[in-house]
Protein backbone atom coordinates (compact mmCIF):
# COMPACT_ATOMS: atom_id res chain seq x y z
CA UNK A 1 0.00 0.00 0.00
CA UNK A 2 1.09 3.60 -1.08
CA UNK A 3 1.49 5.75 2.18
CA UNK A 4 -1.79 7.90 0.78
CA UNK A 5 -3.41 4.49 0.99
CA UNK A 6 -2.68 4.27 4.33
CA UNK A 7 -3.25 7.70 5.50
CA UNK A 8 -6.70 7.03 3.43
CA UNK A 9 -7.28 4.16 5.81
CA UNK A 10 -6.40 5.56 8.98
CA UNK A 11 -8.71 8.54 8.48
CA UNK A 12 -11.63 6.36 7.58
CA UNK A 13 -10.99 4.62 11.17
CA UNK A 14 -11.12 7.75 13.43
CA UNK A 15 -14.42 8.20 12.37
CA UNK A 16 -16.01 5.38 14.45
CA UNK A 17 -14.35 7.84 17.61
CA UNK A 18 -17.07 10.26 16.27
CA UNK A 19 -19.27 11.06 18.92
CA UNK A 20 -23.31 11.02 17.50
CA UNK A 21 -24.85 14.32 17.90
CA UNK A 22 -21.89 16.08 19.35
CA UNK A 23 -18.55 18.54 18.50
CA UNK A 24 -15.62 17.06 16.68
CA UNK A 25 -11.82 18.71 16.65
CA UNK A 26 -10.21 18.59 13.77
CA UNK A 27 -6.75 18.46 12.86
CA UNK A 28 -4.32 19.82 10.18
CA UNK A 29 -2.40 18.55 7.33
CA UNK A 30 -2.88 15.59 4.53
CA UNK A 31 -4.07 13.34 6.91
CA UNK A 32 -6.64 15.22 9.18
CA UNK A 33 -7.60 16.46 5.28
CA UNK A 34 -8.57 13.04 4.31
CA UNK A 35 -10.55 12.42 7.47
CA UNK A 36 -12.50 15.67 6.81
CA UNK A 37 -13.64 14.20 3.20
CA UNK A 38 -14.43 10.90 5.19
CA UNK A 39 -16.37 12.80 7.80
CA UNK A 40 -18.13 14.78 5.41
CA UNK A 41 -20.18 11.59 4.35
CA UNK A 42 -20.92 11.28 8.12
CA UNK A 43 -21.97 15.22 8.65
CA UNK A 44 -25.25 14.67 9.23
CA UNK A 45 -24.74 12.57 12.32
CA UNK A 46 -22.70 15.32 13.99
CA UNK A 47 -23.20 18.93 15.45
CA UNK A 48 -20.24 20.53 13.65
CA UNK A 49 -16.63 21.16 14.39
CA UNK A 50 -13.96 22.74 15.75
CA UNK A 51 -11.05 23.61 13.47
CA UNK A 52 -7.38 24.14 14.22
CA UNK A 53 -6.36 26.08 11.28
CA UNK A 54 -8.24 28.11 8.46
CA UNK A 55 -7.06 25.73 5.59
CA UNK A 56 -9.35 23.05 8.10
CA UNK A 57 -12.05 25.43 8.63
CA UNK A 58 -12.28 26.48 4.96
CA UNK A 59 -12.45 22.60 3.88
CA UNK A 60 -14.51 21.55 6.75
CA UNK A 61 -16.76 24.56 5.32
CA UNK A 62 -16.86 23.51 2.42
CA UNK A 63 -18.27 20.18 2.72
CA UNK A 64 -21.26 21.68 4.69
CA UNK A 65 -19.89 20.82 7.96
CA UNK A 66 -20.72 23.77 10.91
CA UNK A 67 -17.31 25.41 12.11
CA UNK A 68 -17.86 27.07 15.78
CA UNK A 69 -15.55 28.73 17.12
CA UNK A 70 -13.96 26.99 20.15
CA UNK A 71 -15.17 29.99 22.72
CA UNK A 72 -18.99 28.84 21.80
CA UNK A 73 -18.47 24.80 22.89
CA UNK A 74 -18.77 23.66 26.07
CA UNK A 75 -16.55 20.35 25.48
CA UNK A 76 -15.13 18.38 22.66
CA UNK A 77 -15.43 14.88 23.17
CA UNK A 78 -12.97 13.38 20.54
CA UNK A 79 -9.69 15.19 18.71
CA UNK A 80 -8.53 14.08 15.47
CA UNK A 81 -5.42 14.50 13.97
CA UNK A 82 -2.30 13.21 12.14
CA UNK A 83 1.38 13.76 13.83
CA UNK A 84 5.22 13.96 12.52
CA UNK A 85 6.13 11.56 14.51
CA UNK A 86 4.51 9.30 17.52
CA UNK A 87 6.38 6.95 20.18
CA UNK A 88 4.66 4.46 22.08
CA UNK A 89 3.74 6.06 25.05
CA UNK A 90 2.03 8.19 22.92
CA UNK A 91 3.84 11.27 22.54
CA UNK A 92 4.30 13.26 19.51
CA UNK A 93 6.06 15.76 17.55
CA UNK A 94 3.46 17.97 15.27
CA UNK A 95 3.62 21.25 13.48
CA UNK A 96 5.30 20.38 10.08
CA UNK A 97 2.28 22.49 8.80
CA UNK A 98 2.74 25.27 11.21
CA UNK A 99 -0.93 24.82 12.84
CA UNK A 100 0.43 23.52 16.27
CA UNK A 101 -0.64 26.46 19.09
CA UNK A 102 -4.41 26.14 17.55
CA UNK A 103 -3.80 22.36 17.35
CA UNK A 104 -2.36 22.42 21.19
CA UNK A 105 -5.49 24.05 22.26
CA UNK A 106 -8.38 22.09 20.97
CA UNK A 107 -6.59 19.07 21.84
CA UNK A 108 -6.39 20.61 25.55
CA UNK A 109 -9.93 21.04 25.48
CA UNK A 110 -10.77 17.90 23.88
CA UNK A 111 -11.82 14.86 26.24
CA UNK A 112 -9.71 12.31 24.36
CA UNK A 113 -7.43 12.72 21.45
CA UNK A 114 -7.11 10.35 18.57
CA UNK A 115 -3.98 10.32 16.38
CA UNK A 116 -4.23 9.34 12.70
CA UNK A 117 -0.74 8.24 10.68
CA UNK A 118 0.92 5.75 8.72
CA UNK A 119 3.90 3.48 9.97
CA UNK A 120 6.57 6.09 8.79
CA UNK A 121 5.35 7.76 11.75
CA UNK A 122 6.16 5.70 14.77
CA UNK A 123 9.14 6.21 16.56
CA UNK A 124 11.69 4.86 19.22
CA UNK A 125 12.83 8.55 20.02
CA UNK A 126 11.23 11.57 18.74
CA UNK A 127 13.41 14.18 16.85
CA UNK A 128 14.79 13.07 13.64
CA UNK A 129 11.83 15.27 12.28
CA UNK A 130 12.97 18.75 12.82
CA UNK A 131 11.18 20.40 15.75
CA UNK A 132 8.47 23.12 15.37
CA UNK A 133 8.57 26.16 17.47
CA UNK A 134 6.00 28.94 17.07
CA UNK A 135 7.96 32.20 18.48
CA UNK A 136 6.83 36.14 18.52
CA UNK A 137 8.47 37.83 15.16
CA UNK A 138 10.27 39.99 17.45
CA UNK A 139 12.26 37.09 19.37
CA UNK A 140 12.98 35.24 16.90
CA UNK A 141 16.52 35.65 17.40
CA UNK A 142 16.61 35.73 21.13
CA UNK A 143 14.69 32.22 21.03
CA UNK A 144 17.08 30.79 18.23
CA UNK A 145 20.06 31.44 20.60
CA UNK A 146 18.10 30.02 23.72
CA UNK A 147 17.41 26.82 21.53
CA UNK A 148 21.01 26.78 20.33
CA UNK A 149 21.92 26.39 24.32
CA UNK A 150 19.93 23.59 24.33
CA UNK A 151 21.35 21.72 21.54
CA UNK A 152 19.63 22.42 18.71
CA UNK A 153 20.12 24.01 15.61
CA UNK A 154 17.40 26.17 14.81
CA UNK A 155 16.05 27.51 10.96
CA UNK A 156 13.58 29.80 10.37
CA UNK A 157 10.90 28.54 8.50
CA UNK A 158 11.56 30.44 4.67
CA UNK A 159 8.54 32.63 4.19
CA UNK A 160 5.81 31.04 6.66
CA UNK A 161 3.56 33.09 9.01
CA UNK A 162 1.39 31.15 11.06
CA UNK A 163 -2.55 31.51 11.46
CA UNK A 164 -1.17 33.83 14.35
CA UNK A 165 0.54 35.89 12.80
CA UNK A 166 3.97 34.38 13.77
CA UNK A 167 7.21 32.97 12.92
CA UNK A 168 8.32 28.95 12.87
CA UNK A 169 11.82 27.96 13.81
CA UNK A 170 12.37 24.05 13.24
CA UNK A 171 14.98 22.59 15.34
CA UNK A 172 16.90 20.02 13.98
CA UNK A 173 19.46 18.31 16.25
CA UNK A 174 17.37 16.82 19.19
CA UNK A 175 17.57 13.81 20.23
CA UNK A 176 14.20 13.89 22.80
CA UNK A 177 14.40 11.28 25.23
CA UNK A 178 12.04 13.01 27.92
CA UNK A 179 9.72 15.09 25.45
CA UNK A 180 7.70 15.96 28.74
CA UNK A 181 11.00 17.69 29.90
CA UNK A 182 11.57 19.18 26.62
CA UNK A 183 8.06 20.63 26.41
CA UNK A 184 7.96 22.19 29.62
CA UNK A 185 11.48 23.49 29.11
CA UNK A 186 11.35 25.26 25.70
CA UNK A 187 7.69 26.89 26.75
CA UNK A 188 9.73 28.56 29.14
CA UNK A 189 11.29 30.68 26.62
CA UNK A 190 10.05 34.15 26.60
CA UNK A 191 9.07 34.78 23.19
CA UNK A 192 8.33 31.22 22.21
CA UNK A 193 3.71 30.92 21.90
CA UNK A 194 3.94 26.94 21.71
CA UNK A 195 6.35 24.10 20.46
CA UNK A 196 5.29 21.31 18.26
CA UNK A 197 6.24 18.36 21.50
CA UNK A 198 2.85 16.82 22.24
CA UNK A 199 4.15 15.12 25.74
CA UNK A 200 2.23 16.93 28.33
CA UNK A 201 -0.92 16.04 27.03
CA UNK A 202 0.11 13.04 25.21
CA UNK A 203 -2.70 10.87 22.76
CA UNK A 204 -5.12 8.34 24.14
CA UNK A 205 -5.17 6.67 20.90
CA UNK A 206 -3.05 6.11 18.02
CA UNK A 207 -4.55 4.70 14.29
CA UNK A 208 -1.23 2.90 12.99
CA UNK A 209 -1.44 2.67 8.70
CA UNK A 210 0.60 -0.64 8.27
CA UNK A 211 0.77 -2.81 5.34
CA UNK A 212 -1.39 -5.61 7.63
CA UNK A 213 -4.30 -3.31 8.44
CA UNK A 214 -5.12 -0.30 10.80
CA UNK A 215 -3.82 -1.44 14.35
CA UNK A 216 -4.87 0.29 17.51
CA UNK A 217 -2.37 1.85 19.94
CA UNK A 218 -3.50 2.86 23.66
CA UNK A 219 -1.27 3.43 26.87
CA UNK A 220 -3.43 0.75 28.42
C1 LIG B 1 0.20 20.16 11.16
C2 LIG B 1 0.48 18.89 11.84
C3 LIG B 1 0.19 17.62 11.12
O1 LIG B 1 -0.62 16.81 11.89
C4 LIG B 1 1.47 16.90 10.83
O2 LIG B 1 2.36 17.79 10.15
C5 LIG B 1 1.25 15.64 9.98
O3 LIG B 1 0.85 16.00 8.71
P1 LIG B 1 0.50 14.95 7.59
O4 LIG B 1 -0.78 14.30 7.98
O5 LIG B 1 0.38 15.80 6.34
O6 LIG B 1 1.64 13.98 7.48
O7 LIG B 1 0.92 18.82 12.96
O8 LIG B 1 0.62 21.27 11.91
Amino acid sequence: MTQDELKQAVARAALDYVVEGQIVGVGTGSTARLFIDALAEIKDRISGAVASSEDTKKRLEGHGIRVFDLNDVAGIPVYIDGADEINVEMHMIKGGGGALTREKIVAAVATRFVCIVDRSKLVEVLGTFPLPVEVIPMASAYVTRELTRIGGTPVLRDGFVTDNGNLVLDVKGLQILDPVALETRINQIVGVVSNGLFACRPADVCLLGTGNGVQTLTLD
